[in-house]
């Protein structure tokens, strides 16, 4: 008998998201190694321009590393590193049944390159991990969140080195067997796709005009891809009940108008963002992105092996990040991924996020039409900067923001596809990972410190603590 679903299955998993580094502070604790994240400055007020964290050259490098006049948020983060537990109060009261977290590589590998592992940073995110067992929460923990050690920046030049790969797993492999025990589920890169915004974050790689920098992110992902490949069949080998995800973030691009140039366009930028599934979760680079490759002088530096490395160890799960949509058109627009059209359709938050709920089920949709494997909702959420008044918090347009797209990834589980979890960006306040405020507020907890990590540290139950812990409680029933 056919029967349809009508919601959530029963122990699907309601949680939130957080990443070290935007909220451990404790930056150099325990013998923690400086990250790419430890010297992004705060740039509100200031000329972003001149501070372009973004395509970080040689220059700027030295400069945030050497500038006392700087101010580091994310050294800071809302102190997690020491006060888990009561942030872990605050989820277990709302009834979370998951929290992804990430851990800091430099914690447990200062350098990236050391031979033998922090033991204090093992012990410490052993004790995180136990925190959330005893309180029944099912940690999500990507191994790698927008940081990595600054000395493989500077020593290696990032990911286009292939020496990365085997460094890297090396820290996985470190993780898989210490904690394998305690995390069932494991996303290895976070958000690999975003190359446009997160080159220096992610991949580590200096930008010089000089060069061919597509080559350079995409000779970075090739080596991400392979490392991927051998840290899935490490797992799959040793620990067969971890389970190994990728994770896209979902800049879902639709078409400025039906002319059928914005449609093309529109079809061929999204196909470019499913290039990285196609290869992690179908196995093969695609005809489409060798073309790209050959239109915009791209030659990667492959070995024989990685070809049967990428094809044999496929990602178990997608994780999706889910925030806002862009529009494309055809007479202004190309196919550089930061290069998008305003929707004239949709409101935006203060930062020009344009909020579609609509665009939540198109993309899980597609997703699950396209690629058939269990996904998961890893970050989804309005940056808001709230205003705390007499010890409460009415943010209303966070409850609607999420209310509507809960709702429509419902409806993308009515219509078939396999979601396990949902995960909203970000629990509690954190410092913002682009812009490096506190300002813009994501939590259903505020937390009191501003900008600069002045304030009492305090944490406040906003209105949408209460809606959530309903949520939770009726199975995503009650919204
Ligand atoms: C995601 C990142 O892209 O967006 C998170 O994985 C980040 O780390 C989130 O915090 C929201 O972005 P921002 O810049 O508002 O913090």
């Amino acid at each position: 008998m056919v029967k349809s679903k009508n919601g959530f299955k029963d122990n699907f998993l309601w949680g939130g998201a957080t990443a070290a580094n935007q909220c451990e502070g404790a930056w150099n604790k325990d013998g923690k190694g400086i990250s790419t994240a430890d010297i992004q400055p705060y740039t509100k007020g200031i000329n972003r321009k001149s501070l372009n964290f973004n395509h970080v050259t040689k220059q700027a490098l030295d400069n945030f590393m050497n500038n006392n006049e700087l101010f580091y948020p994310k050294r800071n983060g809302v102190h997690f590193y020491d006060r888990y537990e009561e942030y872990f109060d605050k989820l277990e009261d709302m009834g979370f049944s998951c929290f992804r977290m990430s851990i800091a590589w430099t914690r447990i590998f200062p350098n990236g390159d050391e031979k033998k592992p922090n033991k204090k940073g093992l012990q410490h995110y052993r004790n995180v991990l136990t925190s959330l067992k005893k309180r029944g929460i099912t940690p999500i923990v990507t191994m790698s969140h927008y940081e990595m050690p600054i000395n493989l920046v500077t020593k290696y030049g990032g990911w286009e080195n292939r020496k990365l790969i085997n460094l890297f797993l090396n820290y996985c492999t470190v993780l898989l067997d210490n904690f394998h025990d305690l995390v069932k589920y494991w996303i290895v890169i976070n958000q690999i796709n975003l190359i446009q915004y997160e080159s220096f974050g992610s991949l580590g790689i200096l930008y010089d005009k000089n060069n061919n920098y597509l080559e350079q992110q995409f000779q970075g992902i090739h080596h991400q891809f392979v490392a991927f490949g051998l840290v899935k069949s490490y797992a799959q080998e040793h620990y067969p009940d971890n389970k190994i995800g990728t994770m896209l973030a979902d800049c879902i691009l639709q078409p400025y108008s039906c002319r059928p140039e914005d449609v093309e366009l529109a079809f061929k930028r999204n196909r470019m963002q499913y290039f990285f599934g196609d290869v992690q979760i179908l196995g093969n680079y695609p005809d489409y992105a060798l073309q790209y490759f050959k239109d915009n002088n791209i030659q990667l530096k492959t070995l024989p092996e990685d070809e049967k490395i990428i094809h044999d160890n496929l990602a178990d799960f997608l994780c999706i990040s889910y925030y806002y949509s862009y529009c494309v058109d055809a007479y202004k627009n190309g196919m550089d991924p930061a290069d998008t059209t305003k929707n004239p359709y949709l409101k935006e938050n203060e930062w020009g996020w344009a909020i579609n709920p609509s665009g939540l089920y198109v993309t899980m949709s597609n997703y699950w039409d396209r690629y058939h494997i269990p996904m998961m909702i890893g970050e989804n959420g309005f940056g808001f900067e709230d205003k705390l008044m007499d010890g409460k918090v009415h943010d209303q347009y966070r409850i609607d923001y999420l209310k509507k797209h809960i709702k429509a990834l419902k409806q993308a589980v009515i219509d078939g596809a396999d979601i396990f979890a949902y995960c909203s960006w970000a629990p509690f306040d954190i410092v913002s990972a682009g812009t490096a405020e506190m300002s813009k507020r994501y939590g259903y907890v505020y937390v009191d410190y501003d900008d600069f990590g002045n304030g009492s540290g305090k944490l406040y139950n906003k209105d949408s603590f209460y809606w959530y812990k309903k949520v939770i409680s009726s199975n995503g029933e009650e919204l």
